[in-house]
C-alpha cells in the first residue's frame, strides 16, 4: 500500500465512488460526505439510479449535475419498472429487495468504464445498506467505507436482532401483540439503550406485516457484510452518542463519527460545488420570505420526511390539532403523503388558518430549521430531520413512522430531552395540548435549551482542528488514500 500525493492530474489524485440508498435520506447525507472528501482532494464519481438521476435534473435542471469536471454524475438501474411518475415514493422493501439483485453487474461495470476513460477507482464508499459494493471491493481490492445514515442507536437495534430472538422478545408471536400492550415492555438486553420499550425497536424486527420477514433478512446480510468493510461512517458527533459508538466499535469495523456533516460541509467545501445539490422533489423557497414576517421562535414547522405515508383521517387529525393550538406553522405536504385516494384538507381548516399557516409541497429544510422564527419541530423523526433539528437548537414533537425513526424519537424523548412524542394513533386533542406545551410552556422550553446544548456540542465536535467529527473525518481520509498500488 502507498499513500498518494495531490496534485491537479486526476490520474494522481484518489478517485472515490459514492454510492447511496436511491432515497432523499440517504442520498443528502452521501452527497455532504462526497463534497466533503472533493474538499479535500478527492475525484468524486457520486452514483444515483436512473430513476434519481432524472429526478434530479428535473428539480435542479441540467446544470446542477455537471457542475465540475472532478465531480461527476453517473447512473446504474435499480431494476424495477420505472414508475409512472417523478414524484413518486418508491416503495422501501421493492428497491432494497431489486438493488440487492440487481446492483453489482452495473455497479462494477461502471467502476470498468471510469478507470478507462476518467481515473481508476481508488476507493468505494458506500451506504451501509448497499452490501452489494462490498462485494465489488474485494474484488478490486480497494477499501470500502459504508456511510451509516441513521444513528448509531438504531444500528445497535438491529445488529442485537439475533439476541431479541434468543430473548423470545422479537419476533412477536402474533398481530395481537402490537395492540395489546406487550410493546411497552421494557427491553434491557440491548446495551446502552437500557429503559427502550420494545415499541421503540424498529417495527419491521417484530415480523407481522407482509415484508417484514424479507426486510430482516435483508438488514441482517447487511449488517454482517459490513462487518468486513473498512470502516463505518456516522452522521453523528460523539459527544451525542459516545458510549453507543464504543460498543459499535468492538463489533464492527472501525467506527468513525464525523457528524453533523452539514455542519463540516459548511466549513471544508468551497462555493465551486454551491450549486450541486440533491433534492429529489422541487423545493418552493418562498416559504423563507413568509418565515421572515414572523417572530422569533414562534413558528411550528411541520413536514415527515420523504417516505412517511399516512391516512386521511391521520391527516385530519394533525390539521385540527394545529389549528385548535392557534400557533402559526409552515407543512410540508409532499405529493403522496397520504394513501389511497384523497390528499384534499378540511375547507373549514384552510379558511381558519389562512392567516397564520403556509403550506407548501418540499422546502429547503435546512434554511427552514435555520430560521429564527421556527420555535418547533413536528417531525417523523428521521435521523436527518433529528440531527438538522438539534443542530439548530430546535425542540421536536415526533410521529415516527418506519424502522430507525421509532428508535431516534425514543432517544430524542428520554436521553436527550428536546422531544415529545405524539401516540401512534394521533388524535387531535393530542397534537393540540402537545403544541401548545412546545411552544408556550416550560416543558418546551426546557426542551430548547437541551436542543441548544446539543447544538453547541455539535459545533464543538465540528470545529478545525481537533473537534471529535474533524479528527475522526482526518482519519477516514487518511484510509481512504491508502490503497494497493
Ligand atoms: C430516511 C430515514 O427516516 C432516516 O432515518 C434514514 O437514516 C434515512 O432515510 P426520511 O424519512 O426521508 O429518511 O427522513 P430524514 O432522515 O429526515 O431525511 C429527509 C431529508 O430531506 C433531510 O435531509 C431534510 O433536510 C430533507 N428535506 C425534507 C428537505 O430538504 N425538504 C423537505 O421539505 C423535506
Amino acid at each position: 500500500v502507498c499513500g498518494i500525493s495531490m496534485d491537479s492530474h486526476h490520474e494522481k489524485k484518489p478517485h472515490a465512488i459514492c454510492i447511496p440508498v436511491p432515497a432523499q435520506g440517504h442520498i443528502n447525507p452521501m452527497l455532504k460526505l462526497a463534497k466533503i472528501l472533493h474538499s479535500k482532494g478527492f475525484l468524486i464519481t457520486f452514483v444515483n439510479t436512473e430513476f434519481n438521476h432524472q429526478r434530479l435534473l428535473r428539480s435542479r435542471g441540467s446544470d446542477a449535475l455537471d457542475g465540475v469536471p472532478s465531480f461527476r454524475f453517473e447512473s446504474i438501474p435499480d431494476g424495477l419498472p420505472p414508475p409512472e411518475n417523478l414524484d413518486a415514493t418508491q416503495n422501501v422493501y421493492d428497491i432494497c429487495r431489486s438493488i440487492q439483485e440487481n446492483c453489482l453487474g452495473p455497479f462494477k461495470t461502471l467502476i470498468a468504464k471510469l478507470s478507462e476513460s476518467f481515473s481508476p477507482v481508488t476507493c468505494i464508499v458506500s451506504d451501509l445498506l448497499m452490501g452489494f459494493t462490498i462485494d465489488a471491493a474485494k474484488e478490486l481490492g480497494i477499501p470500502a467505507f459504508l456511510l451509516y445514515t441513521g444513528g448509531a442507536g438504531a444500528l445497535i437495534c438491529y445488529d442485537q436482532y439475533p439476541n431479541l430472538v434468543d430473548n423470545g422478545l422479537m419476533p412477536l408471536k402474533d398481530s395481537s401483540y402490537v395492540v395489546n400492550g406487550y410493546l411497552d415492555k421494557v427491553v434491557d438486553c440491548i446495551p446502552n439503550m437500557h429503559g427502550i420499550p420494545l415499541k421503540n425497536i424498529p417495527p419491521f424486527m417484530r415480523i407481522v406485516n407482509p415484508g417484514d420477514e424479507f426486510m430482516v433478512e435483508f438488514t441482517n446480510t447487511q449488517l454482517h457484510k459490513a462487518k468486513t468493510a473498512s470502516g463505518i461512517i456516522f452522521n453523528t458527533f460523539d459527544d451525542l452518542e459516545h458510549d453507543i459508538l464504543t460498543t459499535l466499535a468492538s463489533v464492527f469495523p472501525p467506527c468513525y463519527a464525523i457528524g453533523p456533516l452539514h455542519l463540516l460541509e459548511k466549513q471544508l467545501v468551497d462555493e465551486s460545488l454551491a450549486s450541486i445539490e440533491s433534492n429529489l422533489w422541487k423545493e418552493e423557497p418562498e416559504c423563507l420570505k413568509w418565515l421572515d414576517s414572523k417572530a422569533s421562535s414562534s413558528v411550528v414547522y411541520v413536514n415527515f420526511g420523504s417516505i412517511t405515508v399516512m391516512s386521511h383521517q391521520q391527516l385530519v387529525e394533525f390539521c385540527w390539532g394545529l389549528a385548535n393550538s392557534n400557533q402559526p406553522f409552515l407543512w410540508i405536504l409532499r405529493p403522496g403523503i397520504v394513501s389511497g385516494e384523497s390528499e384534499a384538507l378540511p375547507l373549514e381548516f384552510l379558511k381558519e388558518t389562512s392567516s397564520r399557516g403556509m403550506m407548501v409541497a418540499w422546502c429547503p429544510q435546512e434554511q427552514v430549521l435555520n430560521h429564527p422564527s421556527i420555535g418547533g419541530f413536528l417531525t417523523h423523526s428521521g435521523w436527518n430531520s433529528t440531527i438538522e433539528s438539534l443542530t439548530n437548537g430546535v425542540p421536536m414533537l415526533s410521529w415516527p413512522f418506519f424502522a430507525d425513526q421509532l428508535t431516534n424519537c425514543w432517544l430524542s424523548c428520554n436521553q436527550w430531552g428536546v422531544a415529545m412524542e405524539i401516540d401512534n394513533d394521533v388524535k387531535r386533542d393530542e397534537v393540540e395540548r402537545l403544541v401548545i406545551e412546545l411552544m408556550t410552556k416550560e416543558k418546551g422550553n426546557e426542551m430548547r435549551k437541551n436542543a441548544i446544548n446539543r447544538k453547541d456540542k455539535a459545533n464543538e465536535a465540528c470545529a478545525y482542528p481537533s473537534g471529535s467529527s474533524m479528527i475522526s473525518l482526518e482519519k477516514v481520509i487518511h484510509k481512504l488514500q491508502t490503497f494497493p498500488k
